[in-house]
């Protein structure tokens, strides 16, 4: 064990953090649209004001203004459902190049719509990006599960999150009206994208194919020797070797679950459920509502610097995020999910408190608190843990089917949280978050009865927890399994924890 964590190599280090690029896109294009939310607001009705004599309606801009943040997830939809077709055609390397190019249109799209005064072509790039990051949520952690070694898998599987959250917090820096978020500018801040995915491009091609992609998916022994002798920094790579090996002749026993069966199979419904609504519990928890519009929750509950208090909770996101990374391998899942719905909801209740008592100019200051409170809550369970408990509950077999329909899920109803919020919010005034304080309490009770503690467990005594058995193995590998990559890294909890 010592001698392989002696395995964390410069070049290793350089290839994951080249892959975790497309993290800190996702969190960057999550984050970008909140600031200048006032100046897209003026485009859409300056656009309106050139084509049609009249300013826009303020329904027909909120309308347009939510739909611009939430068709990004209408195209994380489609990404994170398609990304093991990709990955397994091209690889996971070149596959990352080539998302890249979707990148550099969508920041394009979003750079030039003042220029040609199109508030579509704003949708569109949205659109294009989103699909983008639906495809980077699973190229990034495919690609650093597999060329991480393994007893080191678990930490830097989590550098995924802690690169979307730093990606929120750089977006809502430079989102600020004396860097990038003016009038003026706001067009270079959404284009900004295509700097890191050049930047991504030019230094793919130094770092390695996957080792295991390689091996398990294309049978290029040499190959893949090759790549990680220069990974791990050393000649000796064969216990890697003979662990791909070992996982390659599991895989093989194992049937690959298209996601039909993964719906038949009655041994699959329950963990298929678990791992759905817990996806659920993240996206309506309303964390959204507030990465993409707390510059205007500030404000109506009479923030005076919204912005600075939009900052503080990518601050406080990020630290959360450092915080449960620890947490998370002590305490177990289902404890730190409980407790971060929990808290999320008395946090939604002050929120309410908050907004209700606007005039008092002291109780500005309840909003941020509440605010942070709920950012700092969701980083403790409800947003690391959805990730990667899929993995958990599921064995090698129906793997990529079950993180397809969960991510999928999870990005759903990121669109439905995105589109509704602005409408929901002139709909009910300040009451706008006992809508998520209903859904949390909902989450917590689901939570507390379903959920079962994954952490150290074997997958045989998870499905003796669901009441059967794993269903039977096939005896050949069948076809590529659909949704995301095939060689998805063995689950943590295969070793006691
Ligand atoms: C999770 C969610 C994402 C959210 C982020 C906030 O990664 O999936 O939608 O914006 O956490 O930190």
């Amino acid at each position: 064990m010592v001698e392989e964590t002696k395995q964390v190599t410069g070049y290793l280090l350089f290839s994951l953090s080249t892959a975790v690029i497309g993290s800190l896109q996702f969190g960057y294009n999550t984050g970008v649209i909140n600031a200048p939310e006032q100046k897209l607001r003026a485009f859409f009705n300056s656009t309106w004001m050139e084509r049609y004599g009249r300013p826009i309606e303020p329904g027909m801009c909120t309308i347009v203004w939510s739909f611009s943040v939430a068709i990004f997830s209408v195209g994380g939809m489609v990404g994170s459902f398609s990304v093991g077709v990709l990955a397994n055609r091209f690889g996971r390397k070149l596959s990352m190049i080539l998302v890249n190019i979707l990148a550099v249109i969508g920041g394009l799209l979003m750079g030039f719509s003042t220029l040609c005064s199109s508030y579509e072509m704003v949708i569109a790039g949205r659109l294009v990006i989103g699909l983008f990051c639906g495809l980077f949520t699973g190229l990034t952690p495919m690609y650093v599960g597999e060329v991480s070694p393994t007893p080191l898998r678990g930490a830097f599987g989590t550098l995924h999150q802690l690169g979307v959250v730093v990606g929120i917090l750089v977006a809502q820096i430079f989102g600020l009206e004396s860097l990038l978020g003016s009038e003026k500018l706001w067009p270079l801040l959404l284009a900004l994208t295509v700097v890191p995915a050049v930047v991504q491009c030019i230094l793919l091609p130094f770092c390695p194919e996957s080792p295991r992609f390689l091996l398990i998916n294309q049978n290029k022994e040499e190959e893949a020797r090759k790549a990680l002798v220069r990974l791990r920094g050393s000649e000796d790579v064969s216990k890697d070797m003979q662990e791909m090996k070992e996982e390659s002749a599991k895989m093989a026993m194992e049937k690959k679950v298209t996601i039909p069966e993964l719906f038949r199979i009655a041994a699959y419904r329950q963990p298929l459920l678990i791992a759905v609504m817990l996806h659920l519990s993240q996206q309506l928890s309303g964390i959204n509502a507030v990465f993409y519009y707390s510059t205007g929750i500030f404000e109506s509950a009479g923030v005076t610097q919204p912005i600075y208090a939009t900052i503080g909770a990518g601050a406080v996101n990020t630290v959360f995020t450092v915080v449960s990374l620890f947490l998370v391998e002590r305490a177990g899942r289902r404890t730190l999910h409980l407790i971060g719905l929990a808290g999320m909801a008395v946090s939604a209740l002050l929120m309410t408190i908050a907004l209700l008592l606007k005039g008092y100019s002291s109780l500005s200051y309840l909003s941020i608190g509440a605010v942070f409170l709920f950012v700092a809550m969701f980083e403790m369970g409800p947003g690391p843990i959805p990730w990667f408990i899929v993995a958990e509950l599921f064995s090698q077999g129906p793997r990529p089917a079950a993180m397809a329909v969960a991510g999928c899920c999870n990005w759903t109803a990121n669109f439905l949280v995105g589109v509704s919020f602005p409408k929901l919010e002139e709909l009910c005034g300040p009451y706008v978050f006992i809508i998520f304080l209903v859904f949390l309490i909902f989450f917590f009770v689901f939570t507390y009865f379903k959920v079962p503690e994954t952490k150290g467990k074997t997958f045989e005594e998870i499905a003796r927890d669901f009441g059967g058995t794993l269903p039977p193995v096939a005896t050949s590998a069948e076809a590529p399994p659909t949704g995301s990559g095939g060689t998805l890294p063995a689950s943590p909890i295969k070793e006691k924890v």
